[in-house]
């Protein structure tokens, strides 16, 4: 399996190069490839992998406020900051819903991985958008970013999550949790993340490189 800082090496830096990007106005003497093979930032964002098992323990909230922290230092539009973040670890909640999700759906709880319908995690961040403001879900969708990444470098895993919400928002047995997330009027539910200490590795997903093109 290819390490993060050779995935570094052959699908970001070596293609910068070639087309160019190495030049003295994108890249000055401080940012060499070889610097970026112990760029902390960069080291976090290669290896970070969405994770569906965890250890049982909630993370503790004073790490969850830094998680947020740097969720809400996210670039976002005009700073309007147009998201509401519901943070859940409350287990009645989680097992709550999820015995409602397993009347639904009986086969995924039968699996004996399945501990509950966000991807097994102790710790659940809820993210609405501001339906008013049109770039709100690309603030949203940063503020998650930063959170995910801040979390990784702390230990903590994390999974974006949107079929939780589409459940919440279409079964009517789930509506009682909608409701006490309190989401305030003109928000509407986007995503969620999972975060908790992760109980399993998994291996990167495949990237497609061809996806991206520099425009001469
Ligand atoms: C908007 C969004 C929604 C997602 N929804 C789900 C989901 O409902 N269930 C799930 O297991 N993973 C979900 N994911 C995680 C993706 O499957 C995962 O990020 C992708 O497969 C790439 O894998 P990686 O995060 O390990 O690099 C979602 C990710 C995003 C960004």
């Amino acid at each position: 399996m290819k390490t993060w800082k050779s995935v570094v090496m052959t699908t970001l830096l070596f293609p910068l190069m070639a087309c160019g990007g190495g030049n003295t106005q994108s890249q000055t003497a401080s940012e060499t490839p070889q610097d970026s093979e112990t760029n902390q930032v960069i080291e976090t964002i290669m290896t970070r992998r969405s994770i569906r098992q965890y250890k049982p323990q909630a993370v503790n909230r004073d790490t969850m406020q830094i998680i947020l922290d740097c969720g809400i230092n996210a670039p976002n539009g005009q700073n309007k900051q147009s998201w509401a973040i519901r943070v859940v670890d409350n287990p009645e909640y989680i097992n709550g819903i999820t015995e409602v999700y397993k009347k639904k759906y009986p086969k995924m709880a039968a699996d004996p991985d399945f501990k509950n319908m966000f991807r097994n995690a102790p710790t659940v961040v809820f993210i609405a958008n501001d339906k008013s403001y049109d770039m709100s879900p690309i603030d949203c969708g940063l503020l998650g970013e930063n959170m995910v990444l801040s979390a990784w470098s702390m230990g903590i895993g994390s999974c974006c999550l949107g079929s939780p919400i589409r459940f919440m928002q279409t079964e009517p047995e789930a509506a009682e949790y909608l409701k006490r997330l309190d989401i305030p009027e003109g928000y509407e539910l986007l995503y969620c993340i999972a975060f908790g200490y992760p109980d399993e590795t998994p291996a990167a997903k495949p990237r497609d490189v061809s996806k991206i093109k520099f425009v001469d």
